[in-house]
């Protein structure tokens, strides 16, 4: 029998609890499924480690998880360490040296799900957005001078390389490729940029003959929020810089219902690094403890993580399982209107995958 060895982060905040959740509904899936076990190791890094030892996580922390199958994340963050401290600490700390250049967002609405959109019920609304994950306006460029004087200086450059673009837009070529509708938008701001963003669109151009049964288009960042809100039906897959995709990302897993349904995977295609699969929602101060942390996000990306480790099936069963669920109200958590539990969640995702005989 195959044994995946997964790492698994939970960090902070409801990270700690929606991973539990993941973890507890994987092992049961692995088990009904019978051909494959996990074997989590648990890494106790995040904002706590940090106010014991002054790091996020240990100096030879990704030699520790360099060779797992996978990496289980569950979100960085506490009220009292800064933010720009605990994300370069720790997520693009393993992202960026991984190199985990694809970060791959799925976005539709699930059964049982409310869009706020007006006319969308579901299907107009199926996306997958990828988001460059390695460089761009996150590539950590810059620097800050004369600080708190008057001439204090500061800038925070965006590094494109040809060789970055290139292997990102290639990669959501191909995904649209694999997608029924065969439809990509390549998603830009080379008005006002005008020389990454150029550089940019021209290797779209280049890397679009290479995929002749693809449709594909261009859109400005701009325009690209109101053509998801006005006209969702019109995209399938989406592929933008770091910044843009971060932000067009989050509307997305607005228009889809919550921020806690939205997963996230960080792909290494290569398969040189491990890659990591998170909900994209953060640590969640506001409900940390509380235990109404909606984990249906940190589900949706196992899913994700199961179809990277060859485990399609297992991955369906999970989101029949999770969609089984969603489509019963009184099994929502706050975010969605509701007044379900985690573990209420949780719970009945368990019974649904028990009770799955496809
Ligand atoms: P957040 O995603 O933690 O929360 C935003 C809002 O959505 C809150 O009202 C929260 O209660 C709600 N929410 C998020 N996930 C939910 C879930 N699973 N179930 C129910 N409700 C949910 O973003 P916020 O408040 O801006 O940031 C809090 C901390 O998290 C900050 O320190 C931030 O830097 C960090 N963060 C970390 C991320 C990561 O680790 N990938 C991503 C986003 C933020
Ligand atoms: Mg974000």
């Amino acid at each position: 029998m195959k044994t995946y060895n997964i790492a698994a982060i939970p960090a902070d905040g409801i990270g700690v609890e929606v991973i539990a959740a993941g973890i507890e509904v994987l092992d049961v899936l692995a088990e009904k499924n019978g051909s494959f076990s996990f074997k989590f190791d648990h890494f106790d890094w995040g904002s706590d480690y940090y106010k014991k030892h002054g790091v996020m996580m240990p100096a030879d922390g990704r030699d520790q998880i360099r060779n797992h199958d996978a990496i289980f994340f569950g979100a960085v963050g506490a009220p009292d360490v800064p933010d720009h401290i605990t994300l370069w600490g720790l997520r693009l700390a393993i992202c960026q040296p991984f190199d985990q250049y694809a970060n791959v967002r799925p976005t539709r609405i699930l059964p049982g799900i409310t869009s706020p959109l007006r006319h969308v019920s579901g299907p107009e609304l199926d996306w997958v957005i990828v988001r460059e994950n390695s460089e761009g306006e996150y590539a950590g460029v810059g620097g800050r001078v004369h600080q708190g004087h008057p001439n204090e200086v500061a800038t925070d450059v965006s590094m494109m390389t040809r060789s970055g673009v290139d292997r990102i837009i290639r990669f959501a070529f191909k995904l649209a490729q694999s997608r029924p509708r065969k439809l990509l938008t390549v998603v830009t701001k080379s008005n006002a940029q005008r020389h990454a963003m150029v550089m940019w669109d021209e290797i779209a151009a280049e890397v679009a003959a290479d995929f002749p049964d693809v449709t594909w288009d261009k859109m400005l960042v701009d325009a690209m929020t109101m053509r998801m809100t006005m006209k969702p039906q019109t995209l399938d897959t989406i592929v933008a810089t770091n910044l843009h995709a971060d932000i067009l990302s989050d509307l997305a897993a607005a228009l889809a219902g919550s921020l806690g349904i939205a997963p996230t995977a960080n792909l290494n295609p290569e398969r040189t690094y491990p890659s990591m699969f998170e909900p994209i929602h953060g640590s969640a101060f506001d409900i940390t403890g509380k235990g109404i942390a909606n984990p249906i996000a940190t589900f949706w990306t196992a899913c994700q993580m199961l179809e990277h480790l060859g485990e399609k099936p297992a991955a369906d069963r999970l989101m029949r399982a999770v969609e089984r669920v969603t489509a019963d109200p009184s099994l929502h958590t706050p975010d969605l209107g509701g007044n379900a539990t985690t573990r209420q969640v949780t719970d009945a995702v368990i019974a649904a995958i028990n009770g799955d005989n496809e």
